[in-house]
C-alpha cells in the first residue's frame, strides 16, 4: 500500500477519462488530499485534449495543466527507439510504453514547481503503465510520495462512474466503448471487449489509424526514406522535422493497411495479454532503418546489436528508462548509428511494407567488386581454400574421432 498519509498537494496524471476523473474526488474525500492539480500530455493524440481541462476542474482539481509534450516525446524517445530498432517480444514497437518516463518526468518537474509533495497516477494493478509511472517516478524523485488510487480502490466500472456521478464526473455521455485505448502520435494500443478473446479477430471497428487490407489501394506506392545518423530525416527527399515525419509515415502507411499487430503479450506483472495495435509509421520506419544498417554496419556490430536491441526493448517495456542498463545500452546503440546515413526505399502494398533497395553513398560496406559474378570480380577464390581448411578442421577432428569410436 502506498505511503499516501500527510500529502496535501499532489499532482495527477490526468486523461480526462472517467478513472483519473474520479482519483480527483477520491484523493480529496478519502485520502485527505488538499488540492488536486491535474497534468495531461499532449502526445498528438488529436483533440481529445480540449475539454481536459474543464473536466479536471469540473471534478474538483485546483488546477488543470496541458502541455504539448509532442517534440521532445518524438525527438528523445521515439527517435531512440527508431534507432534500437526496439520490438518489444520481436513486434511491439513500444507506442504506450515509450510515453510513460516522459510524462513521470513532467509530472516530478511540475510536482517541484507547484511545490506537490506527491504524485499520482489512475493506473490499476493489473497493468505495464503502474510499474513504468512508479520506477520512473522513484528514480527521479525518491522524495516524492506516488499515490494509486486505482489500485487500492477496489471499485468495479460500475461503482467507479456511480462514484464519480456523486461528485461531478459525468458518466461517459456516448455509449461507452467497450475498449480500453490508449492513443499517441506513435500510435494506438486497443484492448478489452471483444478482444479479450484471443481467438476472435479483432472487428474492423476497433482501429482508426489503418486501414484493412481489402480497403488498401490497389496500386503499390514506394517510398523513400532518408537517414543520418540512424535518425530518419526526410520522406522522398524532402526534408522533415521529426515530428511532421512521424505525421506523414502515418498517414502512408495507414493508407496501405501496413502497421496493425494482434498479439498475445506478457505483461511485466506475469499477464498475458491480448493486444490489438496500429503503429503504422514506427513500424515502418524501423524497418527501413533496420535495412540500412545491414547495408552500413559491419557484421559482428550488427550481430551484437541485434542482442542489445532485445535488451533495450526488454527494459523499455518494463519501465527501467531512467535505469542503468538504458544508460550503457544507449552508448553503444549511439555509437553504432554514426554510420547509419542513406536512405531506403520501400513498397507500400496492401498492408505490407517490402523493402526494395537500400543505398549509403558514404558509409556502405557493400563492394560491387567483392560481390559480383561478373568479369570484374576482385575475391581472391584461391584464398578461400585456406581459410576452409583451418575453418572446418575442429569439426573433422571431431568427426574422425566419432568413427573411430
Ligand atoms: N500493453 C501495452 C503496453 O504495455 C499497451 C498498454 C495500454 N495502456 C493503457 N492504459 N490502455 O505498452
Amino acid at each position: 500500500m502506498s505511503d499516501r498519509s500527510r500529502a496535501k498537494r499532489v499532482v495527477l496524471a490526468y486523461s480526462g477519462g472517467v478513472d483519473t476523473s474520479v482519483c480527483i474526488p477520491y484523493l480529496k474525500q478519502e485520502w485527505g488530499v488538499e488540492e488536486v492539480i491535474t497534468f495531461a500530455a499532449d502526445l498528438g493524440q488529436g483533440d481529445e485534449l480540449e475539454p481536459i481541462q474543464r473536466k479536471a476542474l469540473e471534478a474538483g482539481a485546483t488546477q488543470s495543466i496541458v502541455d504539448d509534450l509532442i517534440a521532445p516525446f518524438i525527438g528523445e524517445f521515439a527517435f531512440p527507439a527508431i534507432r534500437a530498432n526496439a520490438l518489444y517480444e520481436g513486434r511491439y514497437p513500444l507506442s504506450t510504453a515509450l510515453a510513460r518516463p516522459l510524462i513521470a518526468r513532467r509530472l516530478v518537474e511540475i510536482a517541484r514547481e507547484v511545490g506537490a509533495d506527491a504524485v499520482a497516477h489512475g493506473c490499476t494493478g493489473k497493468g505495464n503503465d503502474q510499474v513504468r509511472f512508479d520506477v520512473a517516478i522513484g528514480s527521479l524523485a525518491p522524495d516524492l510520495k506516488v499515490l494509486a488510487p486505482a489500485r487500492e480502490w477496489g471499485m468495479s466500472r460500475e461503482e467507479t462512474i456511480a462514484y464519480g456521478e456523486r461528485c461531478g464526473v459525468p458518466s461517459p455521455v456516448s455509449k461507452a466503448s467497450p475498449y480500453s485505448i490508449d492513443l499517441n502520435l506513435l500510435g494506438r494500443s486497443i484492448e478489452a471487449g471483444a478482444l479479450e478473446d484471443p481467438a476472435v479477430e479483432p472487428p474492423e471497428e476497433v482501429y482508426a489509424l489503418t486501414c484493412s487490407v481489402e480497403a488498401a489501394p490497389a496500386e503499390p506506392r514506394i517510398v523513400e526514406i532518408g537517414f543520418e545518423q540512424g535518425n530518419p530525416v526526410s520522406l522522398d527527399g524532402e526534408r522533415l522535422d521529426p515530428v511532421s515525419l512521424i505525421r506523414r509515415a502515418n498517414a502512408l502507411a495507414g493508407s496501405h493497411g501496413f502497421g496493425r499487430l494482434d498479439m498475445v503479450e506478457n505483461r511485466v506483472v506475469g499477464i498475458k495479454s491480448r493486444e490489438i495495435y496500429e503503429t503504422p509509421g514506427l513500424l515502418l520506419l524501423i524497418r527501413a532503418h533496420q535495412d540500412l544498417e545491414s547495408l552500413t554496419l559491419a557484421a559482428d556490430v550488427l550481430r551484437a546489436k541485434r542482442q542489445i536491441e532485445m535488451q533495450w526493448g526488454d527494459l523499455v517495456y518494463q519501465g527501467l528508462w531512467f535505469g542503468p542498463l538504458k544508460d550503457a545500452l544507449d552508448g553503444f546503440i549511439d555509437r553504432t548509428q554514426v554510420a547509419v546515413n542513406g536512405s531506403v526505399r520501400v513498397k507500400l502494398h496492401k498492408g505490407n511494407a517490402t523493402v526494395v533497395g537500400r543505398s549509403s553513398s558514404t558509409n556502405s560496406l557493400y563492394v560491387p567488386t567483392m560481390a559480383t559474378y561478373g568479369a570484374e570480380d576482385r575475391f581472391d577464390h584461391k584464398a578461400a581454400e585456406g581459410f576452409i581448411y583451418v575453418w572446418g578442421l575442429p569439426s573433422r577432428l571431431w568427426a574422425t574421432r566419432q568413427r573411430l569410436g
